[in-house]
């Protein structure tokens, strides 16, 4: 199994990784910044390319982890070749790769990938579309080589999917930074903080989120919620994040 890279960012870097422990050769990494290209090209034993002209049309599979405005700029580059091309976001619709020719798709990773931290493939959803049945066979056993978590998922569907993921991770995690800074104000350590973080992500592996709903806006403390704010007096947009928030958990048991 050959792959080719095209991006070299977050995605790209374990998507590599991962194949290669399987076995498949990661043939080239093309990236906008040489040197990043270069890095995982090294990590992975490819050859990094920065002109389009030197593009080994030979792979089984391209797979295009840029940034999501990038995609349509990159697809052009990657027209009528024998392997399949697939992008990995969850926001794109695949009519993104038309002008690739036929044979193309969508591999989305349904995780939070950071070039720092560790991730198992093994344990993460892909989700996959493919632009003809032919195309999603072959897409499909290249997706199984890294998880065995595949699932067939229309561009309509995982648009949804990446709505909520962007709730559940990526709000969440910047409500984490928040927290972080209301601390740092009052030099509190936010390792403090992290034992409820993780049992509040282990509740929700075995009970609906709505029935392990804690907190003064849940129990309707009105007076608590006021301190809150009052706390918040320097800070007017933590203040709305608050109120907002608040707010939804309050309609949510009215
Ligand atoms: N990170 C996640 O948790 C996650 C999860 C699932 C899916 N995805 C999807 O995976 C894709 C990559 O995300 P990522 O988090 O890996 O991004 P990233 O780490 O920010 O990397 C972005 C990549 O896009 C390249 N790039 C930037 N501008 C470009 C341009 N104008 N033309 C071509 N390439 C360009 C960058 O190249 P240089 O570094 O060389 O500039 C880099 O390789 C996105 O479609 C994203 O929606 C991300």
């Amino acid at each position: 199994m050959k792959i080719v890279c095209i991006g070299s960012g977050n995605v790209a870097t374990h998507m590599a990784i991962a194949f290669k422990e399987v076995g498949a050769e990661i043939i080239q990494v093309w990236s906008p910044n040489a040197q990043h290209a270069e890095i995982l090209a090294a990590l992975t034993q490819a050859e990094a390319i920065h002109n389009w002209a030197d593009l080994d049309r030979t792979a089984d599979c391209y797979v295009i982890a840029v940034r999501d405005d990038a995609i349509a700029a990159v697809a052009p580059h990657l027209a009528d070749l024998k392997g399949i091309v697939v992008h990995t976001s969850g926001a794109t619709a695949i009519d993104v790769l038309s002008a690739t020719g036929k044979g193309y798709g969508v591999l989305y990773p349904l995780q939070t990938f950071s070039k720092t931290t560790a991730i198992d493939l093994k344990k993460v959803p892909l989700c996959i579309e493919a632009d003809s049945a032919e195309t999603l066979d072959k897409l499909s056993a290249i997706a199984h080589l890294i998880s065995p978590m595949v699932s067939v998922v229309s561009t309509e569907q995982r648009s949804i999917l990446h709505v909520a993921a962007v709730f559940a991770c990526n709000f969440s995690n910047h409500l984490y930074h928040l927290s972080n800074t209301i601390l740092a104000q009052y030099q509190l350590d936010f390792a403090l903080l992290k034992p409820l973080i993780m049992e509040t992500a282990q509740k929700i592996q075995t009970s609906d989120p709505r029935a392990v709903q804690t907190g003064p806006a849940v129990r309707g403390d009105e007076k608590t919620m006021a301190k809150h704010l009052s706390l918040l007096t320097g800070s007017p947009e933590l203040q709305v994040i608050y109120e907002i928030l608040s707010k939804s958990i309050k309609n949510t048991y009215n």
